[in-house]
């Protein structure tokens, strides 16, 4: 590979750029990471240093200190990383006793294999089953994008629970309020995470119960390593993982009143993913699990990784990292799009967390936010919800588009035709009869025409009712088809067809 090295995205970039690292790439194809030196650290070319990546990354991370420590983490994976013991998938649900009864999927509590097939009816009435936690794509906010690791404090998260309620996003269906990476000081004594004083004086339990006040849940950052990511790669020495420590941790969280578990790979092991599944059900609280299973490519998906992801945790990240730039939004959309079969009711594909409101343009936003409802994606926003524009707040609380990412049947929409290039569309089986989203989505830099046809998205050839749901709008009965004309360079023309019965 002479010089060349795969480095993690952008955000090492700099890192590399100003220290002048050594970056080990083996070429090995499995991510065997061994020793803690930055110069062994293993084949994806992962660097310890303390760097600092403009847009999302690590920026400013007090206490970073450059190049120093490794990751610390010995062993292989791949080989020995893929075993996940059957029959656990029931793991992730809750013992809930609201009044949506049990969901019939199976697939999410059977531990059987995936197959993608039907969800079955989710939340038929009355029942007093258990509920099915994620039974459909979470909704909420995450700290990570717009204030990264030194932003994060319980100023902060208490301020966005406020606006959960003042802006209308509760009410839209936002429920977790989650605290990613550098929330943490290191671990007591008794070997018992601790969170940063200084950014949380009152202290986790007291935010939980901040935020269950308003009828909101919680989420934490976690890894299955003995550093967090912005240990890793931002030199933040307090992030410490949780390898070896699931039980103690998993029970922490619950007796904090943890609801939600964001878990980083972060050049963690695998197998490890399902030991903090475990430690998590036996804590009896229902706890959302999601997983990132890779550090960077090859990603760990439904269709391409060792982890039997649905038996594993109720969702899983496709890809690495976005940041606020039309291109991400494509490249995650790319990274999910043949991931389809692999959502259902209790099991989603993580494209990554929301960029609205950070940098994109209003119509960019736009069409991020309609691909991720298209794709039953999870709807958690990254920015500043104490002071989103008009448009950014009439996006994020669309709610017949955020209905389409609701929709109980669970299904992930995908492409069923390119008429054209850089021209997509997109369909979404919705629940009831012969209804169907469609987005007609121009990745391109001009404004286009783009048609769905009925054939394509399995409905019946005949009339069929069209509504703009951007627009909020009918727009009647077609034959056969729809056009969209003049759909904007960078948007998304979303669309509900219900065809007679
Ligand atoms: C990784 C994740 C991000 C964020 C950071 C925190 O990069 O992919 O979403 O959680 O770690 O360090």
């Amino acid at each position: 590979m002479g010089n060349l090295m795969i480095i993690r995205g952008s955000r090492l970039a700099l890192a590399v750029a100003s220290i002048g690292l050594g970056c080990a790439e083996s070429g090995s194809s499995t991510d065997s990471v061994t020793g803690g030196a930055s110069s062994s650290a293993g084949s994806r070319g992962a660097i310890n240093a303390g760097g600092s990546k403009a847009g999302g990354g690590y920026t400013n991370i007090a206490g970073a200190t450059q190049g120093s420590g490794g990751a610390g983490v010995s062993g292989t994976l791949g080989a020995s990383g893929g075993a996940v013991s059957a029959g656990n998938g029931g793991a992730l649900l809750s013992a809930g006793s609201t009044s949506g009864g049990a969901s019939n999927g199976g697939a999410s509590g059977t531990g059987g294999t995936h197959t993608g097939g039907s969800a079955g009816s989710a939340g038929s009435s009355g029942g007093a089953g258990p509920t099915l936690l994620g039974a459909t794509p979470p909704m909420g906010w995450n700290s990570w994008n717009a204030y990264n690791c030194n932003g994060l404090n319980e100023t902060v998260v208490k301020s966005m629970a406020d606006a959960f309620i003042s802006t209308g996003m509760k009410d839209a269906g936002y429920e977790y309020v989650n605290l990613d990476d550098c929330w943490m000081d290191g671990r007591d004594a008794s070997g018992k995470l601790k969170w940063s004083a200084s950014k949380f004086p009152s202290g986790i339990p007291a935010l939980a119960e901040y935020i269950h006040g308003k009828g909101l849940k919680i989420g934490i950052y976690e890894t299955p390593n003995t550093k967090t990511c912005a240990g890793l790669y931002g030199g933040y020495t307090a992030g410490v993982g949780s390898v070896g420590h699931e039980t103690i941790d998993a029970q922490t969280f619950a007796s904090w009143g943890i609801d939600y578990l964001k878990y980083d790979k972060c050049q963690g092991q695998l197998s490890a993913f399902a030991v903090m599944r475990d430690a998590l059900k036996a804590t009896g609280r229902p706890i959302f699990y999601s997983i990132n299973p890779a550090d960077q490519g090859p990603f760990c998906t439904p269709t391409n990784c060792s982890l039997n992801l649905p038996q594993t945790a109720n969702m899983w990240r496709v890809g690495f990292d976005i940041s606020a730039k039309w291109s991400e939004v494509i490249r995650l959309i790319d990274a999910n799009k043949e991931q389809y079969a692999g959502a259902e009711p209790g099991h989603w594909n993580d494209p990554d967390m929301l960029e609205v409101g950070n940098g994109l343009n209003d119509v960019e936003g736009r069409a991020h936010f309609s691909m991720w409802a298209i794709m039953a994606a999870p709807l958690i926003t990254g920015n500043d919800l104490t002071k989103m524009s008009a448009a950014t707040k009439a996006t994020l609380t669309n709610a017949e588009v955020i209905a389409v990412d609701q929709d109980p049947l669970g299904k992930q929409g995908r492409v069923v035709a390119t008429p054209g290039t850089n021209l997509e569309v997109w369909s979404k089986e919705l629940s009831g009869s012969n209804r169907r989203a469609v987005a007609l989505f121009n990745r391109g830099s001009a404004s286009a025409s783009i048609t769905v046809q009925w054939s394509q998205i399995g409905l019946a050839t005949g009339a069929a009712s069209v509504r703009d749901l951007w627009a909020a709008k009918d727009l009647g009965s077609f034959t056969d088809s729809y056009t969209a004309s003049n759909v904007a360079s960078h948007s998304v023309v979303m669309i509900k067809v219900v065809a007679a019965p």
